[in-house]
């Protein structure tokens, strides 16, 4: 690039009341307005942090080491920059502006770091845990639209730990999955499966992560929950879960992501369900009533809240594909 073509004024002698406009100047030459806007807000946000903290060099060196740790523990199974994410609750932030929910839909929560793309698909009443020391658990669970309609064929991803609290992917020499699965809602929109029921676990807590937590003073455990996955097209992308009530941790998740709407008991199976899932009458129970928001309802929605949240904040900005970008109208 020849830089007497850039049409941007030099930048000399910057201070620390003049260094943001200029780098939000010369980032401006981008010409995706997205990205244009996110890193003209970025900048603005990471200077105030310094101006406002009087960060030292040695803290933000301190800083710089701690990402520098977090990027070289993480591997495709250990994914510590997800975790640093869902312990400064911006996990579930990201997830509750990107995924707005009408009333009456299941509420989303964070995705965690333990997600893998290699479950096998199982049939209904297949068992997607292998660990017989868990206690034996029936989920029968229904998928309906908005409106009540049941919604056939979506693709529903499930993972769980063990009963010691671990996923598949902690342990060593792991040789193929177990504790989760993928599953396929029925044309009565009805999904079922044997599993076993969740308990608490830590989030790994032997890297940065941990160690940030526990200067913090917080503890790193999570309370027992079940992760779900639907993807279908037309639907908004949910990533769920169900929590145990009156789990210890319920109201003081690490990663901040027990909602009242996603928190169930553990019932038992009577005789009907007994007869009809082939399962001993007393077995645990756990079923739920998902809802799915279509892609139409939920970038509507997402691009009202974006106009209103901007509005309030006084942006000078117009809302494309439910996302603000800088109105140069
Ligand atoms: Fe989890």
């Amino acid at each position: 690039m020849d830089p007497s073509q850039v049409k941007i004024p030099p930048m000399k002698n910057l201070t620390v009341d003049n260094i943001t406009e200029n780098v939000i100047r010369i980032n401006s030459l981008c010409e995706d307005q997205r990205m244009k806007y996110i890193l003209e807000r970025l900048v603005t946000h990471l200077h105030d942090f310094a101006r406002e903290t009087r960060l030292s060099s040695d803290e933000w060196m301190t800083g710089l080491r701690f990402l520098t740790e977090v990027g070289q523990i993480t591997t495709d199974v250990r994914q510590e920059y997800i975790l640093l994410s869902d312990v400064l609750g911006l996990s579930i932030l990201v997830d509750s502006i990107d995924h707005p929910k009408p009333p009456g839909s299941t509420e989303g929560t964070v995705l965690g770091p333990f997600h893998t793309h290699d479950a096998e698909e199982m049939s209904a009443g297949d068992s997607m845990s292998h660990d017989p020391e868990g206690e034996p658990l029936l989920v029968v669970c229904t998928l309906r639209d908005t409106e009540g309609r049941p919604v056939e064929g979506v693709k529903i991803d499930i993972w769980e730990t063990d009963s010691s609290g671990h996923y598949d992917v902690q342990y060593a020499g792991r040789e193929g999955p177990d504790g989760r699965c993928i599953m396929r809602s029925g044309s009565d929109g009805v999904f079922w499966f044997k599993a076993i029921t969740p308990v608490p676990y830590p989030i790994p807590h032997d890297g940065p992560v941990g160690r940030l937590l526990k200067k913090l003073h917080r503890h790193p455990y999570r309370p027992s929950h079940m992760h779900f996955m639907f993807e279908k097209e037309g639907y908004d992308h949910l990533i769920t879960a169900l929590y145990l009530r009156n789990d210890p941790y319920e109201t003081s998740d690490a990663v901040f992501g027990v909602k009242d709407s996603l928190t169930v008991d553990i019932g038992k199976v009577g005789p009907e369900l007994s007869k009809k899932y082939d399962v001993p009458e007393g077995h645990a129970l756990l079923t739920y009533d998902f809802v799915l928001v279509s892609d139409e309802e939920t970038s509507q929605l997402r691009a009202y809240n974006s106009k209103v949240a901007l509005d309030k904040l006084g942006r000078k900005v117009k809302i494309v594909n439910g996302l603000p970008v800088p109105d140069l109208d």
